[in-house]
């Protein structure tokens, strides 16, 4: 076996360069290989994908999957839940390591576990509280949950999963994505002030015993940073404009944009309703910028008007990590007999993460 081929002889090469040696290295893999792309990927990566999809159709995917390397062009946390999902029995290689998600860092289990030890001094959580995480979210926190009778949720099952825990226990701990869980909760009729915020900066959420009593749901502090962009100020622009238009969000954007959008899904869900839309018609989309750019083209030919919802460029940055240079970095290797970048949970981790993942697979289709 030939020692690693280094990052540094890719970096400098030119993308078509790359194109020709991603293209000769999936024909020698063929079935070996799956390659799994997230729907915020770059073109010059998404089109290597053999598989596309969002969180939950990439974890599904990758469950099922039989190829021995899974490349996962996404971010770090849907690597590890490739990985968990396989029982580590595949290569899951995540192209850069550095793609993570700043929303799934803005919780962790330290800030967790004294969450819930101060939710402890109110009442006993393990008896009333269901710890819901968003599956982004490090694989320790889908572990905490699944070691406290928890579950996982995606952006198209959140509704499902709720239900789910709200017939077990009468409350909720939702992390990180505050606007998922009350966009979700909210939609399913739990009025506003019974979603309280926890505020992982103070003592105890910031929250007095009284509002975390009558708390349904309990939403962590956390945010996605592209989502946070958008403005129902663009909405308002959007609809004086084009007064028969529609719009169209991610959950995970702030709740005034959800409430003002005609329809409110997961990217996969936005993907589907757009591309079953009237000739004719015009969207304003409020998610990431290449999902909806791709969309934009593929829409044109239809005469269906596609619109990015902000005025200004706003990228998943850690998904842009991920180019052609990496991808082909990691294909080489894999033909030259070395697996870099593997991504690995460990196993102390992975079980309850997986009792918890594969609740969230049982318990929403
Ligand atoms: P989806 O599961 O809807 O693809 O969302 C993933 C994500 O990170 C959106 O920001
Ligand atoms: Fe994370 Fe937001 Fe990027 Fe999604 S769009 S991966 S939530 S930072």
């Amino acid at each position: 076996m030939s020692a690693a081929l280094k990052i540094d002889q890719f970096n400098l090469l030119a993308d078509e360069d790359c194109d020709a040696r991603i293209r000769a290295a999936k024909s020698i893999l063929g079935k070996r290989l799956a390659i799994l792309g997230h729907h915020y990927q770059r073109d010059e990566v998404f089109k290597h994908a053999d598989f596309t999809g969002d969180s939950l159709k990439l974890s599904q995917l990758a469950a099922k999957t039989e190829a021995e390397f899974i490349i996962f062009c996404g971010v770090h946390f849907m690597a590890e839940v490739a990985d968990i999902v396989t029982d580590g029995q595949r290569n899951v290689i995540l192209p850069d390591l550095a793609a993570g998600c700043s929303m799934a860092d803005m919780a962790n289990l330290i800030k967790v576990r004294k969450c819930w030890s101060e939710i402890s001094e109110v009442l006993d959580p393990d008896e009333k509280v269901t710890p819901v995480t968003y599956i982004n979210s490090a694989a320790d926190l889908k572990a905490f949950c699944g070691s406290h009778g928890g579950i996982v949720c995606t952006s198209s099952n959140a509704r499902g999963v709720l239900e789910w825990s709200f017939s077990r226990r009468e409350k909720v701990l939702f992390f990180p994505d505050q606007h998922l869980g009350r966009n979700t909760g909210y939609r399913m009729g739990i009025p506003l002030d019974e979603m309280v915020l926890w505020d992982f900066t103070k003592p105890m959420g910031g929250l007095t015993v009284e509002e975390i009593r009558k708390a349904k749901i309990i939403l962590w502090k956390g945010f996605c940073s592209v989502h946070q962009m958008f403005h129902p100020a663009h909405i308002e622009k959007f609809r004086r404009e084009v007064p028969r238009g529609k719009v169209i969000s991610h959950p995970e954007n702030a709740f005034e944009v959800c409430e003002n959008s005609d329809y409110v899904g997961s990217t996969e869900y936005i993907l589907r309703t757009v591309r079953a839309a009237e000739a004719g018609s015009h969207w304003l989309i409020g998610t990431e910028l290449n999902l909806v750019n791709r969309l934009k083209d593929e829409m044109k030919p239809k005469g269906v008007t596609v619109q990015f919802m902000s005025p200004m460029v706003c990228m998943c940055s850690t998904m842009f990590r991920t180019d052609p240079q990496h991808l082909a970095w990691t294909l080489d290797n894999l033909i030259a007999g070395q697996v870099v970048n593997r991504i690995r949970v460990p196993q102390e981790i992975a079980k309850p993460a997986r009792a918890a993942l594969d609740l969230m697979l049982e318990v929403v289709d």
